[in-house]
């Protein structure tokens, strides 16, 4: 399989000092938050979305190398993920993330909220910093979408009546704001015309809308050690995601033991083994390889380079994680 990795060649190098940066970002003032964070940004996340940021700003630019600006968007954007990682982490319970033992559980909750917060409040004034409107309203809607999503998931646990609308539309808030806007934003920084960042934001929705659908699905079939993050936890915790969703059309008998939150005895395997039975799974992996079919559509926007392979090349990665 192709490693996300070898996908992002064209800004290897600037992922690289991407990284460095974080650190530097962070800065040294609160050793105890200091560490947290560095916990997380040195170990192995994918680094998706900064690397998206990366390669729209090498796209739309092709005669000049990107700007100071362009580089700090891409931090601000992954440190927003890492800081709603951190506080999902809490909110989830969950042990292990990129492969390390979370902040809560190498710390404790009261160091992982602070260091969320204080995560979202740097990202906050680096963006502030960047001296421009719009791309600031873009990326602080990111930070009310990512509640939102959060709190309409804790909301909805275990409602077996969840429509597959709302389930998207959460994803949207949890997951897809946060691609599609600062693909938004790169195209604002590099002056491009309303329509065209228009397009990024469709190319970063719909490709955010794949990603997540299809970590929903590998929560089913996939393990601990692959993900780097507890698979099998999201049925058991009442979130209730595509597979779900489309396994509940066939089986009703799927909702009674959802509802009574897997009370008796073999519920829970029960409630697992109709999902694995039914066309769950695979209509899903239907759904998000719509959306990723979706996403390359929008780039049809930028001119040919190799950063605008990347990016078409990205779509398919997102649907390969399921082989
Ligand atoms: C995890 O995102 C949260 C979801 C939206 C599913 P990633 O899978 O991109 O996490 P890292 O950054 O690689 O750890
Ligand atoms: C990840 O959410 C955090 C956000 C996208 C805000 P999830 O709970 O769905 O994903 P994992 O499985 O912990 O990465
Ligand atoms: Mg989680
Ligand atoms: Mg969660």
């Amino acid at each position: 399989m192709t490693s996300a990795t070898s996908l992002f060649a064209p800004v290897e190098t600037d992922l690289k000092l991407l990284t460095k940066n974080l650190r530097n970002l962070v800065g040294a003032r609160h050793p105890i938050l200091y560490a947290a964070a560095e916990h997380l940004f040195d170990a192995g996340g994918k680094r998706i979305r900064p690397a998206i940021v990366l390669l729209l700003s090498r796209a739309t630019l092709p005669s000049q190398d990107i700007t100071a600006k362009h580089r700090r968007l891409a931090e601000i954007t992954e440190m927003i993920h890492t800081a709603s990682l951190v506080h999902d982490d809490v909110v989830d319970e969950a042990e292990v993330r990129r492969g390390v033992p979370t902040v809560h559980s190498s710390f404790t909750n009261r160091v992982a909220v602070l260091a969320g917060d204080f995560l979202f409040a740097q990202s906050s004034w680096y963006l502030a910093n960047l001296d421009n409107l719009t791309v600031v309203k873009l990326l602080s809607q990111v930070i009310m979408d990512l509640a939102e999503g959060e709190i309409q998931q804790g909301l909805n646990r275990f409602d077996a009546e969840l429509s597959l609308e709302a389930y998207l539309e959460k994803s949207y808030f949890k997951t897809a704001s946060l691609i599609a806007n600062s693909a938004k934003a790169a195209g604002v920084l590099s002056d491009l015309p309303e329509t065209a960042c228009d397009q990024l934001y469709d190319y970063g929705r719909n490709l955010g809308l794949a990603f997540q659908i299809v970590d929903d699905i590998l929560d089913f079939t996939s393990s601990d050690e692959v993900l780097g993050k507890p698979a099998g936890s999201d049925l058991k915790s009442g979130n209730l995601t595509a597979p779900v969703l489309y396994a509940l059309e066939e089986n009703p008998f799927l909702a009674t033991l959802i509802e009574r939150e897997f009370a008796e005895s073999g519920d829970f395997d029960q409630a697992l083994a109709m999902i694995h039975s039914s066309r769950g799974i695979e209509r899903s992996r239907e759904l998000a390889a719509q959306h990723a079919r979706q996403a390359l559509g929008c780039l049809q926007v930028l001119s040919p380079s190799e950063s605008r392979q990347a990016l078409l090349d990205l779509s398919e990665y997102v649907l390969r994680r399921l082989y």
